[in-house]
């Protein structure tokens, strides 16, 4: 299977998993855990909620120790939180506002989470201890997922 099918798989598991769930951490918990043991190469994936304006907080993830709080103005997910935008980093060594949370990291994708409203509700961090482990298919496939999850949080709180 192409990594594009198993993105169009994962989203078509995460959608059926979740339809009938209005709990959004068992939503959030439910994708990271099929994210991170779907594809080898992911060694952290977890989600970072907007907690208060500025601010993101550690939500359900998988991995190792994930860093608690971080600010808007630090860190790779901090500026995927400001421009609400995917930040792709290949080789972390050379991206001067990363957070180090484990020493194994090499490469990192960020994707925004928003509701159709364009409202940020967190951001969705996965780490690979692999250089250049993510490329446009993981883009294009976890912003699907991200999509996704703001529709479905968006359904909840209304
Ligand atoms: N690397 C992230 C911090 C979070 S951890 O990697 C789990 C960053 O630079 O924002």
């Amino acid at each position: 299977m192409s990594r594009d099918e198993q993105y169009e798989e994962l989203l078509s598991n995460i959608s059926a998993m979740v339809a009938d769930e209005n709990d959004w951490i068992s939503v959030m918990a439910t994708a990271v855990c099929e994210l991170h043991h779907t594809f080898d190469f992911f060694n952290w994936t977890g989600i970072y909620r907007v907690t208060e304006p500025g601010v993101l907080k550690i939500g359900p993830y998988q991995g190792t120790h994930g860093c608690l709080t971080i600010p808007f103005d630090k860190g790779v997910c901090g500026a995927s939180a400001r421009s609400k935008k995917t930040q792709l980093v290949p080789d972390v060594s050379k991206r001067s506002d990363h957070i180090a949370c484990s020493a194994t990291t090499q490469s990192e994708i960020v994707i925004p989470i928003c509701t159709p409203d364009g409202t940020l509700i967190g951001v969705l961090d996965v780490d690979s201890d692999e250089l250049n482990a993510f490329d446009d298919t993981d883009i294009s496939g976890l912003e699907k997922i991200t999509t996704f999850l703001g529709v479905h949080y968006a359904s909840i709180k209304a």
